[in-house]
């Protein structure tokens, strides 16, 4: 078969060169975008008077048959047309001629390929942005049932102070907004037409790349002809964008596979996302959760590949280029199975609180409230400091908590200890007194929920 830019070559292109340099096996997820962009382009080069109304009318109503050939899967893909962009064109030709050759006119696949990539990921970031608020109500709802759960806070994985465990599940919550926000900006920087840059230079034809950027909802236009043809830092934002994403579902994935482990036993995770072993009958392992943490690194791995992908690259296209495409897809398609499978797991987890709360009672988590319960009482908290220390050691030796030392043995400690200090030794007490701002006091966190609900129904209306 003859290629379509075949005009200049004497033989034909070697065999394995065509499988070598296809990208259809991965770009043809591009067919919906491409047909879209070349109807709006084709539609725009008849109202400039650059091609005849029945010559756009008829390669539109090609187009539209091309369009529902690819939907019903009927359109067989051949390494020897290379792209979906010729897979389309070619087929547009089998279907209504010569003419369908004038599609091509004032455009090149340089501006045509990021025009369709452009516009698929624009798509796949709102779908993303919906489905990152879809799992914040997952965790809001948790959070509005477990305000009074405690459990220990950790830092350096040891036992801190104890915390609401709403708190900890709206961290997650803040963590998921951020990545909306960034996925909102990403999109923005997307949302720019490169069509009507042609090869690099631009064209001599009177194109009119606003009409065009309107039709298809671009923001604008990519301002510089060679700039647009060659500027993938939008794919790069996108796949930083997943990175960050991947690394907040890692770190919540982690912690699920830790409060799931018997060591802890802090959940249950639903039995439709966990997998038993083939040999230890006992097994009910958090597959889930294992996989997204471990998907996080091919993601983190997809930003690396665009950055080293591009970092050599003089302007303006290079077919280097066409390696974008594989990276960004996966980064989209991990994060958006992430982001389902963690949705639908959130409702199924089962908490034990009782499990949890005596957990917050190890470790001497209250020993900073008896420091703060000092400073009321005038001491210096670097004094403070050391005197709970002292009490925690001696706990040590005697193998109690806090709360069960006599105010006798704290009183050979610190003279200034009363028996006022019973109560601030609880669990409860040390969660309660966090009132500051952003804090894990109960009503602070009914207040921080409410807020975030706000935010949310918020979001999704714009
Ligand atoms: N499949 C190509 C890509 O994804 C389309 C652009 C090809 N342009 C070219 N000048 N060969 O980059």
């Amino acid at each position: 078969m003859s290629k379509l830019w075949g005009g200049r070559f004497a033989q034909p292109t070697d065999q394995f060169v065509e499988a070598f340099t296809a990208s259809i096996q991965y770009d043809a997820r591009l067919y919906p975008q491409d047909i879209q962009a070349s109807m709006v382009h084709c539609r725009m080069l008849a109202r400039q008077g650059i091609i005849s109304p029945a010559e756009a009318e008829a390669i539109v109503a090609g187009l539209a048959q091309v369009r529902q050939e690819l939907d019903a899967g009927q359109l067989p893909f051949q390494e020897s047309l290379e792209d979906i962009h010729m897979h389309v064109e070619s087929r547009l030709r089998e279907l209504i001629g010569p003419v369908a050759g004038k599609l091509h006119t004032a455009r090149s696949r340089n501006d045509q390929v990021a025009t369709d990539l452009r516009l698929h990921l624009r798509e796949q970031v709102d779908l993303m942005r919906a489905e990152v608020r879809a799992m914040q109500q997952q965790l809001l709802a948790l959070a509005e049932v477990h305000v009074e759960t405690v459990l220990p806070g950790l830092t350096h994985l040891q036992n801190a102070q104890p915390v609401s465990f709403a708190h900890h599940l709206l961290a997650y919550a803040e963590m998921l907004e951020r990545d909306g926000e960034r996925l909102g900006e990403v999109r923005r920087r997307i949302n720019q037409l490169p069509l009507g840059s042609a090869a690099l230079a631009g064209t001599p034809f009177p194109v009119d790349r606003l009409w065009v950027a309107q039709e298809l909802g671009f923001d604008g236009i990519c301002r510089n002809s060679m700039d647009a043809v060659s500027d993938r830092d939008f794919a790069m934002e996108l796949a930083s964008a997943c990175a960050v994403l991947m690394v907040h579902f890692s770190r919540f994935a982690e912690e699920l596979i830790l409060w799931s482990s018997p060591l802890l036993g802090f959940v249950e995770l639903p039995d439709a996302f966990c997998t038993g072993s083939s040999i230890m009958p006992q097994k009910k392992n958090p597959d889930i959760p294992e996989l997204v943490r471990g998907k996080s690194g091919r993601v983190i791995g997809n930003l690396n590949s665009l950055l080293v992908l591009m970092k050599g690259l003089p302007l303006t296209y290079n077919r280097d280029m066409q390696e974008d495409k594989e990276p960004i897809f996966d980064s989209v398609d991990t994060v958006r199975g992430s982001l389902r499978v963690l949705t639908d797991l959130i409702p199924g987890i089962q908490v034990r609180r009782t499990v949890m709360a005596q957990a917050a009672e190890v470790g001497f988590t209250t020993a900073t409230d008896l420091a703060d319960y000092l400073v009321r009482k005038g001491v210096p908290f670097r004094e403070a400091h050391a005197i709970s220390g002292r009490l925690v050691r001696r706990c040590v030796e005697l193998g109690c908590t806090l709360a069960q030392l006599s105010l006798a043995e704290m009183q050979q400690v610190d003279g200034r200890i009363e028996a006022d200090v019973q109560a601030v030794l609880t669990v409860q007490a040390s969660v309660n007194a966090r009132q500051s701002l952003g804090g894990t006091a109960f009503a602070t966190v009914r207040q921080a929920l409410q807020e975030a609900r706000a935010r949310l129904a918020d979001s999704c209306l714009k």
